[in-house]
């Protein structure tokens, strides 16, 4: 193929010469006379492991080649991709200012070409910033519409500098979000012999995909770094510690607990955090990562409320009582609070969980139900039936299997909020709410 690349920075200079690698024809561009002529001489306009040695063999061979105008660029090639910076602004917003610009002149120079082009955003720019920056930058400066005069696509980076070429051939997924498949499958083919998950997707979960990769990465190292404070606070070994919790593949290193949903609850999750965060302030450390996760929690439970709340019926139905299916545990179940929160509102709550049976209920479980919904007698069903009979509002609040079936006899009129993702069970007629999607 034949490419243009806009931004020869970090991203754009490896993705210039590993592409040339991989045997299309490439053109970089900068804005930057410095960095064209650098790459031009066969030099490397950033340091990164490997790359001079790239660049240099493959402006050799006249694959690889550099120029500040980007009319002449886009006239030799096919596709472009933009690497341009999007850095922060003083209010922490993103700047899209320098993604705008470049999509004008690429605009403008594809305006006279009468070969389809195809243009694909590799910086890192927020949900939304396709549609209502890049697209129509590129439409009013090149007369065209995306989708029918040009290609166009996200296609977020994932490498990581100083091991950015080993990155760029072995990345850990490639995710292409385009406007139509013919532009999918051109971006796509711009990576065959890469060895890495083809993800084909919309634009908007493409740009979201990047930010949570990023948060996440993000997120990892400061819990890594509190929990080695709070460790070495105690003086044991945090790395000895943390060895041991990367080895758990199953609820640790894994996908558990990453689908956004309900808070979470039960007898340990929220006692253990308390303590941990308690023992880390009784050693003088501060912990904000880890003293922010019960709050970030209790908001996710008023979230509930409140959706409950906006919907302005009165009689509301509550599918699930313990804090996840299977068990009777009311200790610290969110939806015990919820209820609460609810009664205390004045919402006529009926509720059932095939688990929780007051006369069963013993112990801890029974004094947690005693302190925080002494009545819950009155208020359980004794079937789901009884609940959604109830309820002008029914609240599904955990994944027990009864549950998935008794979505199918929720009736017109009816208002599901959804904890839990019972989306596809969900009859037409009934207005639905996710929590979070
Ligand atoms: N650096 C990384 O490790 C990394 C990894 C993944 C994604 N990203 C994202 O990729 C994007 C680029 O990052 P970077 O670190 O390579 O940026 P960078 O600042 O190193 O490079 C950007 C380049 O774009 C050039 N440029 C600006 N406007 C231009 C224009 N109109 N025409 C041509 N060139 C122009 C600049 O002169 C500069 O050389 C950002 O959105 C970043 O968030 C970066």
């Amino acid at each position: 193929m034949r490419i243009s690349v806009f931004g020869l920075g970090y991203v754009g200079s490896v993705s210039a010469a590993c592409l040339a690698s991989l045997g299309h024809d490439v053109v970089g561009v900068d804005t930057s006379e410095g960095k064209t002529s650098l790459l031009a001489s066969g030099r490397a306009p950033v340091v990164e492991p490997g790359l001079d040695d790239l660049i240099a063999a493959h402006v050799a061979s006249g694959r690889l080649t550099a120029t500040t105008h980007a009319e002449d660029a886009i006239a030799r090639t096919d596709l472009s991709l933009v690497c341009v910076g999007t850095p922060s602004q003083q209010n922490g917003s993103l700047d899209l200012s320098g993604v705008a610009r470049v999509c004008s002149e690429i605009g403008a120079a594809m305006r006279p070409k009468n070969t389809p082009h195809v243009v694909v955003i590799r910086s890192t720019v927020l949900p939304g910033s396709m549609r209502d920056v890049v697209q129509p930058a590129l439409e009013a400066a090149s007369k065209m519409t995306a989708g029918n005069g040009f290609g166009l696509a996200n296609n977020p980076e994932f490498l990581r500098e100083s091991t950015a070429v080993t990155d760029f051939h072995a990345p850990p997924k490639t995710v292409i979000g385009a406007l139509d498949q013919a532009t999918a499958a051109t971006v796509a083919s711009l990576y065959r012999g890469i060895d890495a998950p083809l993800i084909l997707t919309s634009m908007e979960v493409a740009e979201m995909v990047k930010y949570v990769d990023n948060a996440w990465h993000a997120l990892k190292v400061a819990f890594g770094n509190e929990i080695g404070n709070i460790c070495q606070g105690a003086a044991i070994d945090s790395h000895e510690v943390m060895e041991i919790f990367c080895r758990d593949t199953k609820l640790n290193i894994s996908s558990a607990y990453l689908k956004p949903g309900f808070a979470f609850g039960g007898s340990c999750l929220p006692k253990d955090l308390r303590a941990l965060v308690h023992r880390a302030r009784a050693l003088d450390l501060d912990v904000p990562v880890l003293g922010a996760i019960l709050p970030s929690n209790r908001i996710q439970m008023e979230r509930a409320v409140e959706r409950v709340v906006s919907i302005g019926r009165r009689r509301v139905g509550v599918l699930g009582l313990s804090f996840k299916a299977g068990t009777d545990d009311l200790r610290e179940s969110p939806l015990v609070e919820m209820i609460e929160r609810l009664l205390g509102k004045g919402f006529d709550v009926r509720v059932f969980d095939r688990n929780v049976n007051v006369a069963r209920l013993n112990g801890a479980n029974r004094r947690h139900m005693d302190d925080t919904i002494p009545h819950l007698a009155s208020i359980l069903a004794e079937d789901e039936d009884e609940v959604i009979q109830h309820g002008d509002v029914i609240v599904v609040g955990n994944d027990d299997a009864g549950f998935h079936e008794a979505m199918g006899r929720l009736r017109r009129g009816q208002t599901v909020i959804d904890l839990v993702r019972l989306k596809q069970m969900v009859p037409e007629a009934v207005t639905y709410h996710g929590i979070n999607w």
